[in-house]
């Protein structure tokens, strides 16, 4: 299973990276937009190059497909990780299969996203997505089981040997990310304040401190400071 980062905060993920527990990083336009990503080029190239060779997804931002198509292509010449997030249907409701084919085709990977349903997975995979990322917490936030969904979705994708992998999204809480995992995954992207919740515990901190505390008792005992010999003249 892999971890990305789901973020454009390049301080972050730099901090994840340095850990070696993080394989790629995930984007769309709010996430640049939030994390001061205005010029998307410049701060597309910079996380690639800091994350390369692991994928970085940056998304097109339009519904028109040969806008999709012209974005995808530049996108995918500032550098060799950049894949390319295509919505599964636009804002309209209109398909984007036939875009994703076409990139695919053409040798762009694309990270096929906003994916809430079986049926768009089952889409997706038969168009060629390299990735399919569901929105676990949206999914969730209709009154939907994300777990069953991402479950249902590994299991047909494995049984009908298709190469496209499942990216879960959308984290909510801490919760989510092991549903997740637990659900099989190929992939969980995740935004850094819950990596630092994930890991983070207070009664791990609680025992170290003791263990700490402890070990420095144990060595007064064993060496007690030894008493200053006078020199004599
Ligand atoms: C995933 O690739 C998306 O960038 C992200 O997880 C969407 O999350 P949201 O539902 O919090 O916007």
């Amino acid at each position: 299973m892999e971890i990305f980062i789901d973020s454009a905060n390049v301080d972050e993920i730099r901090r994840w990276l340095g850990y070696g527990v993080v394989d790629g990083v995930t984007t769309n336009p709010s996430i640049l937009l939030k994390d001061g990503g205005y010029d998307i080029e410049a701060r597309a190239r910079e996380i690639a190059g800091i994350v390369s060779p692991g994928p970085v997804s940056v998304e097109v931002y339009s519904n028109d497909h040969q806008e999709m198509l012209e974005q995808a292509r530049t996108f995918a010449r500032w550098a060799p990780n950049i894949v390319v997030k295509i919505p599964v249907i636009d804002e309209y409701g209109e398909p984007s299969l036939a875009v994703v084919k076409e990139l695919e085709a053409d040798g762009i990977k694309v990270n096929m996203t906003a994916c809430m349903s079986f049926g768009q997975v089952v889409l997706g995979a038969k168009a060629g997505a390299t990735y399919i990322s569901i929105f676990a917490g949206r999914v969730a936030d209709e009154g939907h089981d994300a777990s069953k969904l991402i479950r249902q979705s590994v299991d047909w994708l494995t049984e009908w040997n298709y190469a496209s992998k499942i990216i879960v999204g959308s984290v909510r809480e801490v919760i989510n990310l092991q549903d997740a995992v637990l659900a099989g995954t190929h992939v969980i992207t995740i935004p850094p304040q819950f990596m630092t919740k994930w890991l983070d515990h207070q009664f791990t901190r609680a025992t170290v401190g003791q263990f700490n505390e402890d070990a420095r008792k144990a060595l007064a005992i064993a060496e007690p400071e030894q008493p200053r010999t006078e020199v004599r003249a």
